[in-house]
C-alpha cells in the first residue's frame, strides 16, 4: 500500500472545495481528493448564483431576515448573521481570483429568486454561475504550485488515530489502496446525497460518501430529516435531472397546469416565488389532483435565450422552444439542510476533521435553504475553516497503521447500479416531499434487507444506504412538519419543535 503525506487534505473539487485549498495554500501543501473529474460536482452544476447583499436598498439585515424566515425559525441566528455579514467580501475574492459575474451599467447584474425579498443574486452567463466560478477556481488551483489534484480517485474512509482524523483510506479500481496523511488535518467538502433519491438535480457523485464517513468515524451528524426538494427540474427522464432555474421565476415565469390555469397563488402570497418548500409541495397537490405542471416563461420572449443560454439550448434540443412552448416542470431532491455537524469555524466533533459545503450542518440553512445561499455558504465556511486549521499544531507521524488491503471498488458497474436503484426508488416513495410514520417504518426495514445483501465492495451504495437510514430515522423522530420535512401525519408546525435537533453519532 503507498502512502503519501501533506500538510492538508480537502476531499471534494466544489466551490468550499476549492475556496477551501486556495485559502490554505500559503500555509502549506495542498492535496484535493476528487472521486471523479475535477468539474464533476453540485458547484459545476449552480445555475441561479451566488446570493450577496451588495444592491442599491439591500442590507445583511434584509438577507439575513429572509434566510432566517426561509429556514422556518429553525437556522442558527448567528452563523446566518455571519454568512450575509461576509457575502460582500467573498463576491470581491471570487471576482479577483476571476470569476467574470454578469454586470449592466450599474455594477453586478443581480436577479431575483424566491423568499428573496431584493435582487440580490449574482450569475455568470446567465445561467452558468456554478461552471463560471469553478472553472476560475481550478484554473487558480491547477496554477497554484502548493496544491495538487489527485482526481477519479475514491474516499473510503476517515484514518483515525487516538480519537484525531490524521488522514483518509483512498481505492481506485487499478491502483488498490493509497492512505493520505495531513500533518494539519482533513477537510470534507464533498456535497451533499441527492443520489439518494430517484429524481434528483445533483451530479452523480452525490452519493452521501463524506457525510457516510464522517458517520462511522463517530463524527455527529445532525438535521439530516431536511432535505429540499427543487420545484421546477425539467421533466424528463434523466439522471441527473436539468434544473430550470428558479431565477426563470425571478424573470416572471409562472408555473400553471396543463390548461394554462396559474396555481400557486392558491397557496402562497408570494405566489411563484414562495419558498421552495411550498412551491414543491403545491406542484406535488396538483399532480396529485391529477394534473401536469408547467413553467410558462412565454412572455420573457426572445430575452430568455440570452438571459438563459444553456436552459434555453436544453430545452431546444429537448423540442422545447421556451418563447413558445411551456415547459414541462417536476420536482426533484436538491439539496441536503442537514449534514455533518460543526461549529462556526467548520469544525466537526472529531479533531482535525473539518467540514463544508453542503456535506456541513453550519446551522445556515435551518429547515429549508434559500435559493442561491449554498454557494455562499460554501465559500464562506471554506475561508473560516482554512483559518481555524492552519492554526492548529503541526503533527508528526511515527507509524502509520495500514489499511484493509481488500477495498475495492466495485467492479461490477451494472449490478451496483441495481443497488443504487433500490435505495433511489424506496427513498423517494417513503422519504421524499410527503412523509409518514408508516411509510418511513417501511422504508427502514427495505434499507435493513437491502444491507444484508448489498456487498461490501460497493462502495458508493454502501455509503447511500447509510445515510439514507439516518435520513429516514431523523425524519422519523421529527413529529411535526418544518420546511422541507413535511409529514401527513404531523401537518402542523410546531413551535417547541423549532429548537430540537435530533443528532447521530455511530457509536
Ligand atoms: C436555481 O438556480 O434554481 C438553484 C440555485 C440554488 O439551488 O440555490
Amino acid at each position: 500500500m503507498t502512502t503519501r503525506e501533506t500538510d492538508f487534505l480537502v476531499i471534494g473539487s466544489g466551490i468550499a472545495g476549492l475556496t477551501t485549498a486556495l485559502s490554505l495554500a500559503h500555509h502549506g501543501n495542498v492535496i484535493i481528493i476528487t472521486k471523479s473529474s475535477e468539474e464533476a460536482c453540485n458547484s459545476y452544476r449552480a445555475q441561479g448564483g451566488i446570493a450577496a447583499a451588495i444592491g442599491e436598498g439591500d442590507s445583511a439585515r434584509l438577507h439575513l431576515e429572509d434566510t432566517l424566515r426561509t429556514g422556518v425559525g429553525h437556522a442558527d441566528g448567528d452563523s446566518v448573521e455571519m454568512l450575509v455579514q461576509m457575502g460582500p467580501e467573498i463576491i470581491s475574492l471570487l471576482a479577483d481570483w476571476g470569476t467574470p459575474f454578469d454586470r449592466n451599467e450599474t455594477g453586478y447584474a443581480l436577479a431575483k429568486e424566491g423568499s428573496h425579498s431584493k435582487p440580490r443574486v449574482l450569475h455568470v452567463t446567465g445561467d452558468a454561475t456554478g461552471k463560471g466560478i469553478i472553472d476560475s477556481l481550478l484554473l487558480k488551483a491547477n496554477q497554484h504550485p502548493s496544491i495538487s489534484f489527485v482526481s477519479h480517485t475514491m474516499v473510503v474512509d476517515l484514518m483515525m488515530e487516538d480519537g484525531e482524523c490524521i488522514g483518509v483510506y483512498a481505492a481506485d479500481p487499478d491502483h488498490g489502496t493509497t492512505q493520505y496523511v495531513a500533518h494539519y488535518g482533513v477537510v470534507l467538502a464533498t456535497g451533499g446525497c441527492g443520489q439518494v433519491y430517484q429524481y434528483t438535480t445533483n451530479d452523480l457523485v452525490s452519493t452521501g460518501d463524506g457525510l457516510a464517513m464522517a458517520y462511522r468515524a463517530g463524527a455527529a451528524l445532525t438535521d439530516m430529516e431536511f432535505v429540499q426538494f427543487h420545484p421546477t427540474a425539467l421533466h424528463l427522464d434523466q439522471n441527473p435531472m436539468f434544473l430550470i432555474s428558479e431565477a426563470v421565476r425571478g424573470e416572471g415565469a409562472v408555473l400553471v397546469t396543463e390548461d394554462e390555469v396559474p396555481f400557486m397563488k392558491k397557496y402562497s402570497d408570494w405566489g411563484d416565488l414562495a419558498p421552495r418548500d411550498i412551491v414543491s409541495r403545491a406542484i406535488n397537490q396538483e399532480t396529485t389532483h391529477g394534473h401536469r405542471v408547467y413553467l410558462d416563461a412565454r412572455q420573457q420572449k426572445d430575452s430568455f435565450a440570452s438571459r438563459f443560454p444553456t436552459i434555453f439550448a436544453t430545452c431546444m434540443e429537448a423540442g422545447i422552444d421556451p418563447r413558445v412552448d411551456l415547459i414541462p416542470v417536476t420536482t426533484a431532491a436538491h439539496f441536503l439542510m442537514g449534514g455533518v455537524k460543526t461549529d462556526r469555524t467548520g469544525r466537526t466533533t472529531i479533531p482535525r476533521l473539518y467540514a463544508c459545503g453542503e456535506v456541513a450542518c453550519t446551522g445556515v440553512h435551518g429547515a429549508n435553504r434559500l435559493g442561491s445561499n449554498s454557494l455562499l455558504e460554501g465559500a464562506v465556511f471554506a475561508r473560516k475553516v482554512a483559518q481555524s486549521l492552519s492554526s492548529l499544531s503541526r503533527k508528526t507521524f511515527t507509524t502509520l497503521q495500514g489499511a484493509d488491503e481488500s477495498l475495492r471498488l466495485c467492479n461490477n458497474k451494472q449490478n451496483e447500479d441495481q443497488w443504487k436503484q433500490q435505495i433511489q426508488q424506496l427513498m423517494w416513495k417513503y422519504a421524499g416531499i410527503t412523509r409518514t410514520k408508516d411509510g418511513m417504518e417501511q422504508g427502514l426495514k427495505e434499507l435493513k434487507s437491502i444491507s444484508l445483501q448489498l456487498p461490501s465492495s460497493c462502495l458508493e451504495s454502501q455509503n447511500m444506504l447509510q445515510v439514507a437510514q439516518v435520513i429516514l430515522e431523523s425524519a422519523l423522530w421529527r413529529e411535526e412538519s418544518r420546511g422541507g420535512h413535511f409529514r401527513s401525519d404531523y401537518p402542523e408546525t410546531i413551535e417547541i419543535w423549532a429548537s430540537r435537533q435530533y443528532t447521530v453519532e455511530e457509536k
